[in-house]
């Protein structure tokens, strides 16, 4: 069953100096309990398209269906059933773990004690437990990055949008993050839309990869299809086929010696 359907979507910013196309007409389907790994180079539209499905963009063209809501016309449909975790956070710095947790969860409606309890369980889950007291401000990069993660996570979504989650994750909490995302696709049938500029991480943890570029799709499949067709052979590495794909990163020949 498909939870997300795009025709067209597509998104232009007005600017002073003349309109910018971030977003081209992305047509897309994504299943339910699918992982998709959603790459591009940097200025693809990768986290104009999040923006957009997560309704905190309105869309310029093209239309859109998410969890079963549309876009445009029940963009509150859609908040209830997703969760977004943006690629840089909002925290209030002054305030504990705690309680940026429970006040996520009294968002979404949940009691105090409700809402103390999967607080105290997203904890566990993302290792946040012996920093619960401690200000968002004084965590580091990554535990940031966790509890970024865990604030997608209180409502339990259906969908979950993560921008670039494992940007400043060391390796242990990059590989407990992916475990996690796993579980939540065999545990809760969670549909996980993903960005990232790690290709291993792409190759491990994705069913599917839509890579853009300029706004646009530029190749989608497996990865073991896309090495096959674009990288030469199925044993080419996914960087190899990823550049071939975009043509970004190709080394120049043409041009004179550094200076620096
Ligand atoms: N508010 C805005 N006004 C004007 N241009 C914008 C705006 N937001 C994004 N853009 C432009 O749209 C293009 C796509 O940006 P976007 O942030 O979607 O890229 P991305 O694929 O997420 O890149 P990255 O990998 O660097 O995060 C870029 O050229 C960007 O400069
Ligand atoms: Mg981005």
């Amino acid at each position: 069953m498909a939870v997300l359907i795009t025709s067209g979507l597509a998104r232009t910013f007005r600017t002073k100096r003349g309109p910018v196309e971030a977003v081209r007409g992305i047509d897309l389907t994504v299943e339910a309990g699918e992982i998709l790994g959603f790459l591009g180079p940097n200025g693809a539209g990768k986290t104009t398209t999040l923006r957009m499905l997560t309704t905190l963009l309105p869309p310029t063209g093209g239309t859109a269906t998410v969890a079963g809501h549309d876009l445009t016309h029940d963009p509150a449909g859609v908040r209830r059933r997703i969760g977004y975790v943006a690629q840089t956070g909002g925290v209030d710095p002054t305030v504990s773990v705690r309680e940026e947790l429970v006040t996520q969860g009294r968002l979404y409606r949940l009691t105090r004690q409700r809402a103390t309890a999967r607080a105290a369980e997203l904890a566990g889950d993302l290792d946040l437990t012996a920093l619960m007291d401690r200000p968002c401000g004084a965590l580091s990069g990554g535990q940031r990055r966790r509890l970024d993660i865990a604030l997608g996570l209180v409502h339990r979504p259906g969908i979950l949008f993560l921008d670039e989650p494992t940007t400043g994750l060391d390796p242990g909490s990059r590989a407990e993050l992916w475990d996690l995302v796993r579980r939540l696709r065999d545990e809760h049938g969670t549909t996980v839309f993903l960005t990232t500029h790690y290709l291993d991480e792409a190759d491990a943890l994705a069913d599917r990869l839509v890579i853009v570029d300029q706004g646009r799709i530029a190749a989608e499949g497996t990865s073991a299809a896309l090495k096959a067709r674009y990288g030469g052979s199925p044993e080419a590495t996914l960087q190899d086929t990823f550049i071939a794909i975009t043509g970004h990163g190709t080394p120049r020949r043409d041009t004179a010696p550094l200076t620096v």
